[in-house]
């Protein structure tokens, strides 16, 4: 699997390469956001570690399709869950605007976060290091950090993306070590994150939080990953107040709806429900990671400047 989910990348890799520079920016084509991508999803079986090459059909993380006009040149990111999902949609994007990223993603991932490396190093002029690790570690989150900056040289973008859950159907059946997990990875490391990153910040930078939609319509199967998530919406909105007061930082949360990632097989959603929510959305799909894009650029970006404590 590991062999031919890299040769698959570098054939993908090579013809991106043409588009990226082929792409005539004079025109804005317009596309139907219905029929844009699929609303035929498949989801790998439940289990550990679910990988973006186990999709029969891949979710788009804007691989083949992100082109960047260097709003992020020169910007330093440091990018939580990088390798698959959401975190590698945005990963692939910055990489594209002229961002140097890191990615941190759990070891047994390593096959996604070098095909994310191969695609970046085949279309981009940017640097992207690695390092694996588990956030729930506090002493780990630290040295991630400060790895992070001095790899890069800095850094003025903290995405805390990754995270955690497992459904459960009732209270009675959540284990301990389940609610542990959820609320180590999605509360606990980016907190630690966050902490660690501040005092290497410089006015100007942004910190953004993946919280998820799930806040406004809990679910009983994933009440404690849902009140992980409403942790992170309050938290960014706490350090909005005082980080734009303190250092010049913007924080802000994203709060994406179903999404498809590898993240909806771990947490034992089915393709058959996932296209079930997605069919009852205005677009009548999922959204696929690269979908989520933009949202994440304008929290960065310089161009907007001012959101903060917003919620996107
Ligand atoms: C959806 O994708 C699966 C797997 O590739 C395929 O077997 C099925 O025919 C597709 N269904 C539709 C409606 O396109
Ligand atoms: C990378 O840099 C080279 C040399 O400056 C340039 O020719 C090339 O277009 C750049 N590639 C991308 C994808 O920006
Ligand atoms: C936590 O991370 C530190 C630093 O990477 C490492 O030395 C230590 O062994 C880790 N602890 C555990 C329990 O994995
Ligand atoms: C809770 O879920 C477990 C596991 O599916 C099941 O055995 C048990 O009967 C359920 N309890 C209630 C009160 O529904």
């Amino acid at each position: 699997m590991f062999i031919c989910s890299r040769l698959v990348v570098v054939s993908v890799a090579a013809g991106l390469l043409s588009l990226v520079q082929g792409q005539n920016s004079d025109e804005s084509v317009l596309i139907d956001p219905r029929t844009r991508l699929s609303s035929n999803i498949t989801l790998p079986a439940p289990g550990s570690p679910i990988l973006q090459s186990d999709f029969e059909i891949p979710p788009d993380c804007g691989e083949t399709s992100y082109v960047g006009s260097g709003r992020l040149r020169g910007r330093r990111a440091l990018i939580t869950g990088g390798d698959s999902g959401i975190g590698r949609a945005v990963t692939i994007a910055f990489a594209r605007e002229g961002a140097d990223v890191v990615i941190n993603y759990l070891p047994e991932e390593q096959s996604d976060a070098d095909d994310v490396v191969s695609v970046i190093e085949a279309t981009t002029n940017s640097s992207i290091y690695i390092i694996p690790g588990d956030l729930r570690n506090e002493t780990f989150c630290k040295e991630l950090v400060h790895n992070a900056a001095d790899l890069l040289g800095g850094l003025d973008i903290l995405i805390n993306n990754a995270g955690y859950a497992l459904a459960s159907p009732n209270i009675t059946s959540l284990t301990t070590e389940s609610l542990t997990r959820t609320i180590e990875t999605n509360v606990f490391a980016p907190v630690f994150l966050t902490r660690a990153a501040v005092p290497l910040m410089p006015p100007g930078s942004s910190i953004v939080f993946t919280a998820s939609l799930i806040i406004e319509s809990p679910s009983y199967l994933m009440a404690d990953y849902g009140g992980s998530k409403a942790f992170l919406l309050t938290f960014a909105q706490s350090m909005a107040a005082g980080l734009m007061a303190e250092a010049g930082i913007r924080v802000n949360a994203v709060r994406p709806a179903i999404t498809y990632t590898p993240f909806l097989s771990s947490q034992g959603q089915t393709a058959e429900g996932a296209m079930r929510i997605g069919a009852a959305t205005p677009l009548g799909r999922v959204r696929h990671p690269v979908e989520l894009v933009p949202q994440y650029m304008a929290l960065v970006g310089n161009d907007p400047g001012y959101t903060t404590g917003g919620f996107s």
